[in-house]
């Protein structure tokens, strides 16, 4: 995993005069992750712009977000392609033509091969509706109800080319009731998702996040009270 180093901070400050980081957000479906993202990257000192949306999925709420908003859109999919490697040699095109720094995959749900991962390494994040290591994968609030679990959440991680398995960047907790279901569980890790995600992309794009030995530290350009707010920092 490679170092962010101190340079990406001078070039992506906080005050709004360095150049914004250039995200797309890749989406599967209704996009309440991105309107979160949308919605911080509309201040004007957040060090990213979300510059481009990808959709595997015609017609999704997602896209709708994003044109609200102005930001492009192109959805590619995935079965028009022959195989994985088509399917993202598109995306990267797109990257490419759209000079994205950063990736936020955002309720994607495809799997991305290990190349297209690596190309990204350091680059692209993932949230998951889990306390990552536990329930990788799908159907992950049905999956926690079933074993039990007293307190679920979410993580965003940086993307390795293990499923839901990167260095964790932060998480948030909530409780798990008697009665929950999947849709009340989900509905309350959602709104924990949309606290975190915005403010990990923040770190990421100021160059906040180091990775040594597996594991995400941030630097001094977050302040003690974001510490806080994501346990373990
Ligand atoms: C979110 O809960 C996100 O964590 C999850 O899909 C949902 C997308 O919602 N992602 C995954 O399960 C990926 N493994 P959204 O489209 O409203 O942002």
């Amino acid at each position: 995993m490679a170092d962010i180093e101190g340079a990406d901070i001078e070039r992506a400050g906080r005050d709004g005069r360095t150049p914004k980081r250039r995200v797309a957000v890749l989406i599967s479906g209704g996009g309440s992750n991105l309107q979160a993202l949308l919605d911080a990257a509309a201040a004007p000192d957040y060090p990213a712009e979300i510059a481009l949306v990808v959709s595997n999925v015609a017609g999704v709420h997602g896209l709708d977000r994003a044109a609200k908003a102005g930001v492009p859109t192109v959805t590619l999919p995935h079965r028009d392609f022959d195989d994985r490697a088509a399917f993202e040699a598109a995306i990267a095109e797109n990257l490419a033509s759209n000079a994205i720094d950063l990736i936020c995959l955002a309720g994607f749900m495809r799997i991305l091969t290990a190349d297209f991962v690596r190309a990204w390494e350091g680059r692209m994040l993932n949230i998951h509706p889990s306390l990552l290591p536990a329930f990788k994968g799908r159907d992950v609030q049905a999956r926690a109800l079933a074993a039990g679990v007293k307190i679920s959440g979410c993580t965003v991680h940086l993307v390795t080319a293990d499923l839901d398995d990167g260095p964790i960047v932060a998480q948030a907790a909530v409780p798990v009731a008697a009665d929950d279901t999947v849709a009340s569980l989900s509905a309350r890790i959602l709104a924990e998702e949309h606290r975190l995600y915005p403010r990990a992309l923040a770190w990421l794009a100021a160059g906040a996040l180091k990775v040594a030995d597996g594991q995400v530290q941030l630097t001094g350009a977050v302040t003690s009270s974001e510490r806080l707010q994501s346990p373990g920092i």
